[in-house]
């Protein structure tokens, strides 16, 4: 978790280092800080519980100075957030500070071992005993910073990002990465650090993604090292990044996901863009092309994911089932990786994942590689450490994710999975050219539809006013859209805090229905398909029960609409591409709750973008 961000040039750092921790601030935000080395080569520490703002109020009438810091935005995995928790941690000699994204899972043992040499402790983080052991090796041997972190890390025994500064050579930063991401940016004669590329993109478009193992030495006047854990030298390739500045900014809207929902209907153009042939109805994922033989000839699917990725992972299954008929499996990620699960090299495994670094799904990717399986990842943070640890794959193209709930990387994945099963059924001839065609045709017509559903966005926020009462929901749908009433019931809870569960409709009578009352809303996902007539039913079933209908329904149904106490009506397309309209409406139900309810939309409490920790 937590945003790492590092500066060393000509300019000042504060300015540069608080408005990248801004950028990252989605990653965690329990608490910040920075640490800066002034003229004077004085370390100045500052730290507060909270948010950004906080920090800058607490470093207001400081010494901001300097030409180099780090700096921090965390989410705590050891010990409560609070200022002493907060990063930058210090050395007991008062010369090296610390920033770190991930968790050292021995430090229990090390910190025992530190505390029998005089070393005492400042904070209950993990991290602290990284940059005690630095100092301490540093002191002890006299050996030079570069080393002493080379000695720590091969100690220590867990997943991390570091950036480290020390105030007698103030010309310098050492970054280092294991399982956590870590990109450079190189400058003229400047170095920037960060967790992603977000903080950088404003100032150079040249990055350096850091390879597991490497160390970085970033110093003033001289060209970007870097060496590994042995101390060999490493390739540091050099990047071109795309990425503009609008693209992480609100651009007017109230809240980045109000913004992301109303993104939809151009990412889904932008993800199909160059793939999807409007005028010869054909589908090209380069990917497929590029392994048509793994591919076409997988004895099965794997899709390992987590959250919202995961959801996606199950609309994957059914598209790729119904056009592919390759049986798929749908695994937390999490589960997955520690279960000893079957895996051949005739299995092909999918990945998806919004940000291309969490921690359970690149761990599930490595036990399948390592299994032999072909994996495909689906990402959308292009340069991410999944899209560069998978045999190949696609990326999403919806833009960077700010944030926390997923929006607009959901339907992007659907996209790419519907384009992928279109693909694989098409080649296999399991597809006629009429039904590819007519796929095809409906397909490009999803992001004008979903500006339709958009429209409706004043409505919803009223009926969500009716309902910000409740303190639990129900989501039910069936078919495609089960997942899409998991995912409704995630985003209800992420940003509301309200309860929700989402349920196979027809499954509701098998337990959930005990839960239904006069103040039960249920939201049901009623479009007319092949369901339709049972999902009446199920509503029937509610109603008598006195829950309160929210339905999302085709344009013109007069049964449905005479049951509900409130419709939301989705414009009509196939069933299978239903997932990409039905889910809109749901972002916008649990967004205007949230803002109703006074929440804080797009940094919910608890939660951070990527879980870049177990
Ligand atoms: C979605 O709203 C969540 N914030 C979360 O479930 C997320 O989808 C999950 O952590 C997976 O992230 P990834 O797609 O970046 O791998
Ligand atoms: N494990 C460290 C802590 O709890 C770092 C967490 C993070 O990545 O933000 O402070």
């Amino acid at each position: 978790m937590c945003g790492i961000v590092g500066y060393i040039g000509k300019r000042q750092a504060y300015p540069i280092l608080i408005k990248g921790l801004k950028r990252l601030e989605y990653r965690g935000y329990d608490s910040a800080g920075v640490g800066l080395i002034n003229g004077s080569n004085q370390l100045n520490i500052y730290k507060a519980k909270g948010k950004v703002l906080n920090l800058e109020e607490t470093a207001a009438q400081k010494d901001v100075s300097g030409c180099i810091g780090i700096a921090h935005t965390r989410w705590a995995t050891h010990g409560e957030p609070c200022q002493a928790n907060a990063h930058p941690h210090v050395s007991q000699s008062g010369n090296l500070a610390l920033v770190h994204n991930g968790i050292i899972e021995n430090y229990a043992s090390l910190r025992d071992q530190l505390k029998e040499k005089g070393y005492t402790f400042q904070s209950s983080t993990d991290t602290e005993v990284l940059v005690q052991l630095i100092d301490y090796l540093q002191n002890s041997y006299q050996i030079d910073l570069l080393e002493a972190v080379q000695v720590a890390l091969h100690r220590v025994i867990g997943a991390y990002a570091i950036a480290i500064i020390d105030k007698r050579t103030p010309g310098r930063i050492i970054a280092a990465r294991k399982s956590s991401p870590l990109v450079i940016g190189v400058g003229n004669d400047e170095f920037f650090l960060a967790s992603d590329a977000t903080p950088i993109v404003e100032y150079t478009n040249q990055v350096v993604y850091l390879q597991d193992g490497d160390i970085a030495v970033l110093e003033t006047g001289k060209p970007l090292k870097v060496v590994n854990l042995e101390n060999e030298l490493q390739p540091a390739e050099i990047k071109e990044i795309d990425m503009n500045i609008g693209q992480l900014e609100k651009g007017g809207y109230p809240h980045f996901m109000l913004k992301e929902i109303f993104e939809q209907p151009e990412c889904i153009n932008d993800c199909m863009r160059g793939r999807v042939n409007k005028e010869t109805h054909e589908v090209i994922l380069s990917a497929v092309n590029d392994h048509k033989e793994h591919l076409l000839n997988a004895r099965r699917f794997i899709i390992v994911a987590c959250g919202t990725s995961w959801h996606a992972g199950l609309i994957g299954k059914q598209l790729i089932e119904a056009f592919c008929r390759i049986p798929v499996e749908v695994e937390y990620a999490s589960e997955f990786r520690y279960r000893n699960p079957v895996i051949s090299n005739e299995d092909v495994v999918i990945a998806i994942s919004q940000s291309g670094e969490t921690a359970d799904t690149l761990a599930a990717i490595e036990l399948a590689r390592s299994k032999g399986a072909f994996v495909y990842g689906i990402c959308n943070a292009v340069g991410s450490s999944i899209p560069r640890n998978t045999d190949s794959g696609s990326y999403i193209h919806v833009g960077p994710e700010i944030g926390v709930a997923s929006t607009k990387a959901f339907t992007g994945q659907v996209t790419v999975l519907t384009m992928l099963a279109l693909t694989l059924g098409h080649e296999k001839k399991l597809i006629n050219d009429t039904t590819y065609t007519h796929i095809i045709d409906e397909l490009v017509q999803i992001p004008d539809k979903i500006k339709e559903v958009l429209k409706q966005n004043e409505s919803i926020a009223r009926l969500s006013r009716i309902f910000t009462y409740a303190h639990n929901f129900l989501y039910l749908g069936r078919g495609y859209s089960y997942p899409v009433a998991l995912e409704g019931a995630l985003k209800l809870k992420e940003i509301s805090y309200i309860h929700a569960e989402g349920y196979p409709a027809a499954e509701m009578k098998h337990g959930p229905i005990a839960l239904v009352d006069t103040e039960m809303p249920v939201v049901v996902i009623a479009t007319q398909n092949a369901m339709y007539e049972k999902i009446i039913s199920n509503i029937q079933e509610i109603k008598a029960r006195q829950g309160r209908i929210i339905a999302l329904v085709n344009p013109h149904d007069t049964v449905i609409s005479k049951l509900a106490d409130e419709c939301i009506e989705i414009p009509e397309t196939l069933e299978c591409l239903e997932p990409l309209i039905t889910t809109v409406p749901l972002q916008l139900l649990a967004y205007h709750i949230a803002v109703c309810k006074g929440k804080d939309v797009d940094q919910p409490r608890n939660l951070a973008k990527s879980v870049t920790v177990e």
